[in-house]
């Protein structure tokens, strides 16, 4: 057997699109989507699944070494809203997960490997607008705790043991095909779905919490692209500020209202509101620019319009 991929956390947002991104690249026996559940989702039947829980460290290696798996994308992580509501579960999973998919590198097992961190690393001491690359972190959640920290072991594994693990610090993620789960973001992806079916849209949100944003087409080129680049031109191994668009919520109703003049939105913000407001509006990607040539190509008005289209047509209302 050849040397294969595997994608942890594939049930989630982004592995779910991850993993057809890279099963078109790489052919779909190269590609092993792995997560918690028993089974393979329906949209990754295609396949192959393996069931894997990153905290069990006995089975995570035999995925690995017998599927001689070589690169991994390892994405299984609580988000900030639910790691809030469980801080020891959300430190384990995220840290503990982490340190365990890196030492099967370590062991020499994995050469290659992609981690997310988050704009979730920030904190209210750091500059909100054109966050810069390097400044102030100092997350308040604990997701960001370990993003952050996550980020530094991850250079470490880099510096120390040569690994060649490459990062970026993703914005809120926006997409039609799969569910975000647990993350101060997820609004601005239920916003769609409540405005086809219902026209009306109540979000936890305030109306000024302004945040960096992404579309999803863009959230999977930039891990292709920069896992695609030349070792030699990474010249961060923490991970990198990577920014699409900025809104806050008001902005994006407005964008919204454009194509749906009905679309009416209210605000009742929760404890997700205060997380949002400790984190940055926009985000200085310039590094992400010269290193490996980021540059989305959705801007907002192209990701609401695209992200109308489909939900319209998975729920059958035009
Ligand atoms: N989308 C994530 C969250 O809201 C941020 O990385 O938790």
């Amino acid at each position: 057997m050849k040397e294969a991929i595997l994608v942890i956390g594939a049930a989630g947002q982004i592995g779910s699109e991850l993993v057809h991104a890279l099963r078109e690249i790489h052919g779909n026996d190269k590609v092993i989507a792995s997560d918690v559940h028993e089974k393979a989702p329906e949209h990754l039947a295609y396949g192959p699944y393996e069931q894997t829980d990153v905290l069990d460290t006995k089975k995570l290696g035999e995925v690995v070494l017998g599927n001689k798996i070589t690169e991994v994308y390892h994405l299984a992580a609580l988000l900030s809203a639910t790691a809030e509501k469980n801080p020891a579960l959300g430190w384990e999973l995220n840290m503990t997960g982490l340190s365990n998919v890196l030492d099967l590198a370590r062991e020499g097992h994995i050469k290659r490997m992609f981690w997310p961190s988050s704009i979730a690393v920030f904190g209210p001491n750091t500059p909100k607008i054109k966050t810069p690359q390097r400044t102030v972190c100092e997350p308040t959640t604990v997701y960001g705790i370990t993003k952050v920290a996550g980020e530094s072991w991850c250079e470490y594994y880099h510096n120390r043991y040569g690994i060649d693990i490459r990062s970026v610090r993703y914005p809120g993620i926006i997409g039609h095909k799969s569910a975000p789960g647990g993350g101060t973001t997820d609004y601005a992806v239920h916003i769609f779905h409540e405005a086809v079916r219902h026209g009306r849209y109540e979000c936890f949100l305030s109306k000024e919490a302004a945040l960096p944003m992404m579309y999803m087409p863009d959230a999977t080129k930039a891990v292709l692209e920069l896992m695609a680049a030349p070792s030699e031109n990474i010249g961060l191994r923490t991970a990198y500020n990577i920014s699409g668009f900025s809104f806050t919520p008001d902005v994006l109703a407005a964008a919204i209202q454009k194509h749906m003049p009905e679309f009416e939105i209210t605000y009742n913000p929760d404890y997700r509101d205060k997380i949002a407001k400790s984190w940055p509006s926009s985000l200085d990607d310039s590094a992400a620019r010269k290193d490996w040539g980021w540059k989305p190509d959705f801007d907002i008005d192209a990701m609401v319009a695209d992200m109308l289209k489909n939900i319209s047509e998975q729920t059958g209302v035009h």
